[in-house]
């Protein structure tokens, strides 16, 4: 059966919050999101780079979900260095989900939710992954327990965003889930040999 785009309409229960990383009209429509697709395109080596950071570290098989996937970029990097994976996108913008699920094809599911209200059951996933979408959530205590809910009790995180995001909120918000209790929280800056300190990266 073909996996294409479940184009569910989610509670975007989390925008117009008046903060502007959490406006998302950039991203929004069919236009905005074709244009945010040809700057990831150009993009590619950072994608490549944190692609090749995941793909070192999952075991063969593993179900991947990457929250605020955007076009999808991430997703494409991924699939073409892993193709044991089992992929899922997920992002509140229906035209970035739509943008995903043409360029992804069967190879991905693309879903619209939010990550503070994950449209998927508990323990659905070993890997969650997300790239620079983090600094644009506007409730990261809820995505944090989305995250841990929708993972698997020994799955884990991968979070790549700007140095400047809000990398202590998610990780004081990790560390207070009980289903991480015992687990070690880790940032730090992101692997690779970048001149400046720009991106951050946490793992759990
Ligand atoms: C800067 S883009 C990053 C896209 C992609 N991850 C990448 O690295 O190119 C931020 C993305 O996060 C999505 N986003 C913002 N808030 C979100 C939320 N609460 N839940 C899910 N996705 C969200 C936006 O719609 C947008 O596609």
């Amino acid at each position: 059966m073909s996996r294409t785009a479940h184009l569910l309409r989610h509670r975007g229960h989390a925008h117009g919050s008046g903060h502007d990383q959490h406006d998302n009209s950039a991203f929004e429509g069919p236009d905005a999101a074709r244009r945010y697709a040809r700057m990831t395109w150009l993009m590619r080596p950072l994608y490549n780079r944190i692609a090749a950071d995941i793909a070192a570290g999952t075991p063969h098989g593993a179900r991947v979900l990457d929250i605020g996937t955007g076009p999808g970029q991430l997703l494409v990097a991924l699939a073409r260095r892993r193709p044991d994976l089992s992929l899922t996108g997920v992002d509140v913008s229906a035209g970035m989900i739509d943008v995903a699920a043409a360029r992804l094809g069967d190879r991905a599911d693309a879903v619209v939710g939010d990550a503070g209200d994950l449209p998927f059951p508990d323990d659905s996933f070993d890997l969650v992954v997300t790239s620079f979408s983090l600094h644009h959530w506007p409730d990261v205590p809820a995505a944090a327990a989305e995250i841990v809910r929708v993972l698997r009790p020994d799955g884990h995180l991968g979070v790549y965003d700007f140095h400047r995001g809000p990398f202590d909120d998610l990780t004081r918000a990790l560390e207070a889930q009980p289903g991480l209790a015992g687990r070690t929280v880790r940032r730090g800056r992101m692997p690779g040999h970048l001149p400046l300190h720009l991106f951050d990266r946490l793992v759990c």
